[in-house]
């Protein structure tokens, strides 16, 4: 008999989709099974005012194929000459659903971003009173502090501190690697967080173990064996505080085989599948709706979907190891165990 589960449509609450070919070529790999996901703003230039986002949503629009549904959740990119009433105008049409903080420097295309807090407290205060997220890249940029302490450093030091001196301010803590993040986003009603699919699945040693594998590094890096089983006990507990956010991030394979390599997991293509497989592992499919379906609408203050997808149990799934997007390859991620999930 073939196993079958049927789930609310998801949603990919950390997605990026880049522009031009890759975007073309990207897209459909997350609206065959995903019927909405919050777009990282950090092109280049990034994405910093309502207009940017206007024209940004009329690209992806335009990319998606024929006869396919999806719906950009749009988002700022924070810097220090952002103005409030430009992000209030935004948030009351309904543009933008968030706004996204990276620390100067900790990841791809961050260089335009905060250094200064203070500088950044005007826009903090309007979108508290709105209820509008900020999503946040928690990692420190400080040179002494060690990359794989960069999160928890982050929590003590600047994000704590942060929400203290904005009441009311509503977080999503992006990406959380470590057994820390999981702990913070459980403290308070006004936090959650997204975690990833590769960090359900990798820790540190599937990066540097028996030669460098490009293909897994991404930021925030994957952490020790006991911040994975967080991040998985976390996931699977159907605490409404954590959901999805692939952090899908394209780069061709030129720029990830590379003596200075970027940072990025491809997980678009088979989250769906190794999501299915990974709950299954810990006793969980029955939470693996809220986890990509219901929790980030319920913290978004957005309707779930209307429609559903079915995923089918059997023989080992294949999908392709590359997308092709013309001026290169994209790897897709491997996540190391065989899927037999597939969505129908
Ligand atoms: C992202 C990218 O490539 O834009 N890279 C990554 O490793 N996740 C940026 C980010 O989300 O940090
Ligand atoms: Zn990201």
């Amino acid at each position: 008999m073939t196993q079958t589960l049927t789930l609310r449509r998801p949603d990919d609450w950390h997605l990026h989709l880049r522009d031009g070919a890759m975007l073309r070529a990207v897209l459909p790999e997350t609206a065959r099974h995903f019927a909405r996901a919050i777009i990282m703003p950090n092109l280049v230039p990034p994405v910093v005012t309502a207009a940017d986002a206007v024209a940004y949503r009329d690209r992806i629009m335009a990319a998606l194929p024929d006869g396919m549904a999806f719906e950009p959740l749009m988002t700022l990119y924070l810097t220090e000459h952002t103005d409030p009433a430009d992000v209030r105008a935004a948030a009351e049409s309904g543009l933008i659903r968030a706004v996204k903080l990276y620390p100067a420097g900790a990841t791809t295309n961050s260089h335009g971003g905060v250094r200064d807090m203070d500088k950044v407290r005007g826009v903090l205060e309007v979108m508290a009173e709105l209820g509008l997220p900020l999503c946040i890249h928690g990692e420190v940029t400080t040179p002494e502090v060690d990359i794989f302490d960069r999160e928890a450093v982050f929590i003590d030091t600047v994000l704590d501190p942060l929400r203290r001196a904005t009441p009311g301010l509503r977080v999503v803590m992006e990406h959380i690697t470590t057994a820390d993040g999981v702990a913070y986003a459980r403290s308070a009603d006004d936090l959650a967080a997204t975690i990833t699919t590769h960090h359900l699945v990798i820790n540190r040693n599937h990066i540097l173990v028996g030669g460098i594998k490009p293909h897994y590094y991404c930021l925030p890096v994957a952490k020790r064996e006991e911040h994975r089983l967080a991040l998985r006990k976390a996931a699977t507990s159907g605490d409404t505080r954590f959901f999805l956010g692939t952090d899908s991030a394209p780069h061709t394979d030129a720029l990830k085989e590379h003596a200075c390599g970027c940072a990025g997991c491809f997980t678009a293509t088979n989250t769906m599948s190794i999501l299915a497989e990974v709950f299954e592992q810990d006793n969980a499919l029955d939470r693996l709706e809220g986890f990509t379906s219901l929790h980030g609408p319920a913290f978004y203050r957005l309707p779930v979907n209307g429609d559903t997808i079915t995923l089918t149990k059997g023989a080992p799934v294949t999908y392709p190891s590359k997308i092709d997007i013309g001026e290169g390859h994209v790897t897709v991620f491997d996540p190391g165990f065989p899927l037999h999930w597939t969505v129908k």
